[in-house]
């Protein structure tokens, strides 16, 4: 079997040793009752994210159906079933942000980035997702990266915004 990740920029090295994690979450909390929800944050954070291998390892584990893990975690916003970028951006279109150019901030991060909310770049820098207010209506429109929250923002700061943000990683800006 090849250990190897073939996700692009995947950070996970050594997927075996990721599964003999998995093993041990497992095996720790296999007999105790409801622990579903645990067993998932804990994958999640070994593997950054809920592919179909890891569900189903994890309901043979706990010896429950596979629908039931997938329905678990498609109901979560917080589990993800798609590989997460480094940094995770999320524009606000709350009602303040929408009215005072949200939308136009989304569809220029949309434009470049090349992706759609929910999605990742190909190099694993950035995910794009939107949020519903992030408390800075005064300051709208606001986005965050990570735990950063960017005011007043408008399409023509987002090149600069992201630059910082590429070369942490070691990587060029798209555009
Ligand atoms: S609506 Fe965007 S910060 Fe509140």
């Amino acid at each position: 079997m090849d250990n190897k990740c073939s996700c692009q920029g995947c950070d996970v090295a050594d997927l075996s040793s990721s599964y003999e994690l998995l093993s041990g979450i497992i095996a720790k909390y296999k007999d105790r009752e409801g622990s579903l929800i645990q067993v998932l944050h804990a994958a999640q954070s070994v593997f950054g994210y809920l592919p179909f291998e890891v569900q189903r390892q994890i309901a043979e584990g706990l010896d429950m159906p596979l629908s039931e893990v997938s329905g678990v975690v498609s109901f979560y916003s917080f589990f993800s079933t798609q590989p997460k970028g480094k940094h995770t951006i999320r524009v606000c279109l709350g009602t303040a942000c929408y009215v005072r150019g949200g939308k136009k901030v989304l569809e220029r991060l949309q434009e470049l980035l090349g992706i759609d909310v929910g999605d990742t770049t190909d190099d694993r820098v950035f995910t794009l997702e939107v949020a519903r207010c992030i408390g800075s209506c005064g300051l709208a429109p606001a986005m965050m990266i990570d735990d950063t929250v960017y005011k007043q923002v408008n399409p023509e700061k987002l090149s600069a915004i992201l630059s910082p943000y590429y070369k942490d990683s070691g990587k060029e800006a798209e555009a």
